[in-house]
């Protein structure tokens, strides 16, 4: 069983998946973890990484009809939590087509983007910018990414 974890201040929101919201929750992040007067490095370190994973959640998740239709029903949530010593938790989630194959989509390299203009290391950056990352995923149910990050 596991113990739910202590959360001192927390914070949820609901983006309609456009790529302008990549750069929306990356502003929210900054605002938010103001109050733990973060160094430059974490906040950028963070920043990077819930834009690489809202930017999944809108290319991948949903696709990219959803640049003309602002009203359709596809959602990103963001929630941030700081937790006791420090340490930030992030989570994006989706109600899109999901990952069938969670472990082989984190391999560095790896994409499924047929046009060529992905790198596949949009996992690596978050796992990288990140003390621990942890992807929840079903087919046709959707996808939810955790970071865990200790702030200096
Ligand atoms: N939210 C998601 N919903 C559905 N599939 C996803 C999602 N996030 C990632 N994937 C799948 O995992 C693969 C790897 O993701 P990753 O971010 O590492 O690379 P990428 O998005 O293809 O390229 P890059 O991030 O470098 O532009 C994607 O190509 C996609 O198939
Ligand atoms: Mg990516």
């Amino acid at each position: 069983m596991r113990t739910k974890q202590t959360v001192l201040n927390e914070m949820d929101c609901i983006l309609p998946a456009k790529s302008v919201n990549e750069g929306v929750a990356r502003a929210i992040v900054g605002a938010f973890l103001a109050q733990l007067d973060p160094t430059v490095e974490d906040l950028s370190d963070l920043r990077c990484a819930v834009s690489e994973a809202v930017t999944n959640a809108v290319v991948h998740g949903y696709g990219r009809r959803n640049e003309t239709d602002g009203t359709a029903e596809h959602r990103v949530g963001l929630s941030i939590a700081i937790l006791p010593d420090r340490v930030v938790r992030i989570t994006v989630r989706d109600k899109g087509c999901g990952i069938e194959d969670v472990e082989r989509a984190r391999t560095p390299l790896y994409t499924t983007d047929p046009a060529g203009e992905r790198s596949g290391m949009g996992f690596s950056v978050m796992e990288a910018f990140s003390d621990r990352m942890t992807v929840r995923s079903r087919p046709g149910k959707g996808t939810k990414v955790t970071l865990y990050k200790k702030m200096k």
